[in-house]
């Protein structure tokens, strides 16, 4: 997987670090990211990235699945709107991320930790740009109210299955 530059994020004992998907659609989104890689910009170590076909292929269950599991948030990257190559699956993944803001609210975990963007395949710094305002967001914020007191040793990324 090619992806920007991770910044060295060194982890001190017992100190709390967010953990953070994004789900780069195939297209706009992913390249976005990886020209972010081939610039050697970078964002923070936390963000592991995802590769979807389209963001209207992301479920809901998905999201809240990675929530349970104690992710701490959550960046979905799809093309910009009119330029998704499944035609709406950009428009569904916005509708769809509407209500699961509404219900993280709702649950306790709070809409903040759920955000959207859309990208050409161009728009590397801008990529970056979101990436690390949802970092900054999240870690103002704390951890995710669901996270597990369990496994230290195993992070919440793991365990949703991103390598
Ligand atoms: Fe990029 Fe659909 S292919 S959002």
């Amino acid at each position: 997987m090619s992806q920007a530059q991770v910044a060295a994020a060194p982890k001190a004992a017992g100190k709390w670090q967010s953990e953070i998907i994004v789900f780069c659609c195939n297209f706009c989104a992913y390249a976005a990211a990886d020209l972010a890689g081939a610039r050697r910009m970078q964002y923070p170590a936390n963000v592991r990235v995802v590769h979807v076909p389209c963001t209207g292929k992301i479920a809901l269950e998905h999201i809240l699945a990675a929530f349970e599991k104690g992710i701490d948030g959550v960046l979905i990257a799809g093309c910009l709107e009119g330029g998704c190559h499944f035609i709406e699956g950009n428009l569904r993944a916005k509708r769809r991320s509407e209500h699961l803001r509404d219900m993280l609210d709702e649950i306790g975990v709070g809409r903040e930790r759920l955000r959207m963007v859309n990208l050409s395949a161009a728009m590397a710094p801008t990529f970056v740009q979101r990436v690390n305002e949802i970092v900054q967001t999240i870690e103002g914020l704390g951890p995710n109210p669901l996270k597990a007191h369990d496994a230290p040793e195993t992070t919440q990324a793991q365990k949703v299955g991103v390598p």
